[in-house]
């Protein structure tokens, strides 16, 4: 680590006491960001630290939707996040006046929504239930029996848990621009280099992708997993600052990062855009913040506290 580096991981340990905050972090985040964070995790854990958190500042190393849920659950609480234009294609693949429109032209079907995480609070106020790839299985197989669903916006994930479930969904067609950059032949190479590689990939990727994975599953489990691989060599199909997080927890495994068509790895643009300067200034200014309406917030929480309810 660098001179400026380690200065400013010690300014931001300082802030952090000063202001009573805590730093949660996505398993994407850069290796700095989460060796400063006091909780590295996947979607579902850190809307669980969210809202569970006793501090009075919560710094949300993410994406929008992600500090927009920690604000959703626990609006009594401070929360900023680095850069505050750090979206998600997935959460622009549904907008929420879209999503209005589309229920209000088919309102005789009387849709049971369910939305994944990766969604705007516009959109979770017009759901029954919030899902996150660690728990979509378990929440779809809860959904009532004698109602359509609508599962939006991942049709990717959606189509996984069509499989793993067999129940039948119709899926809004949005997609993440970084899982659907992987490719059956980008898999295929990779997995010939390494022909006694296990692979794991998030249910983000393509069918195409996941029928050549071992393992398909959120990036929390893919920790577990790792661990608890018989080989040594793993391929991991997913956002690159998941290597991190792995080479961390799992530093006897040869984790090998999945390549695209294009790249050795897949950067999520939006996440990379926090950094460590950011991170420490967002500290310091307590903004960007997290704002949204109450009406709309209200009505985004009840069906995130149905989800956490509901994957205990
Ligand atoms: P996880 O909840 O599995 O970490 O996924 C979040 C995400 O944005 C994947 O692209
Ligand atoms: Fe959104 Fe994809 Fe980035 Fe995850 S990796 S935050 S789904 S754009």
């Amino acid at each position: 680590m660098s001179a400026t580096a380690i200065d400013l991981t010690s300014e931001i340990k300082r802030l952090k006491r000063e202001r009573n905050a805590v730093i949660l972090a996505h398993n994407y985040q850069t290796g700095d960001i989460q060796d400063v964070a006091d909780y590295v995790g996947d979607s579902l854990g850190l809307a669980y630290h969210a809202k569970e958190t006793q501090a009075d500042v919560i710094v949300f190393c993410g994406v929008h939707f992600m500090a927009e849920t920690a604000k959703i659950v626990n609006p009594s609480k401070i929360v900023v996040l680095p850069d505050k234009d750090a979206g998600c294609s997935l959460e622009q693949s549904c907008p929420g006046p879209a999503l209005e429109k589309f229920l209000l032209d088919h309102a005789e079907k009387n849709y049971y929504v369910i939305a994944y995480i990766n969604c705007s609070a516009h959109v979770k106020a017009l759901c029954h239930v919030i899902c996150t790839s660690g728990n979509a299985v378990k929440i779809v197989n809860k959904a009532p029996q004698d109602r359509p669903i609508l599962f939006v916006p991942d049709q990717n994930l959606g189509a996984w848990v069509m499989e793993q479930t067999g129940r039948k969904m119709d899926l809004w067609q949005g997609s993440c621009y970084v899982h659907v950059e992987f490719t059956r032949e980008s898999i295929r190479k990779i997995k010939e280099q390494y022909p006694q590689a296990l692979v794991v990939a998030h249910p983000e990727c393509t069918q195409a992708v996941r029928l050549l994975a071992d393992e398909v599953c959120s990036t929390e489990k893919m920790v577990t997993y790792c661990k608890n691989a018989p080989v040594n060599d793993i391929i991991v199909v997913t956002e690159s600052g998941m290597l991190h997080r792995l080479r961390r927890e799992c530093p006897d495994k040869n984790l090998i990062p999945g390549p695209t068509d294009r790249c050795a790895c897949a950067d999520c643009r939006y996440m990379k855009m926090n950094t460590l300067q950011k991170l420490h200034d967002c500290l310091r200014d307590l903004s960007p913040r997290v704002e949204l309406p109450e009406d709309i917030r209200v009505r985004a929480e009840a069906p995130l506290l149905l989800m956490l309810e509901q994957s205990r």
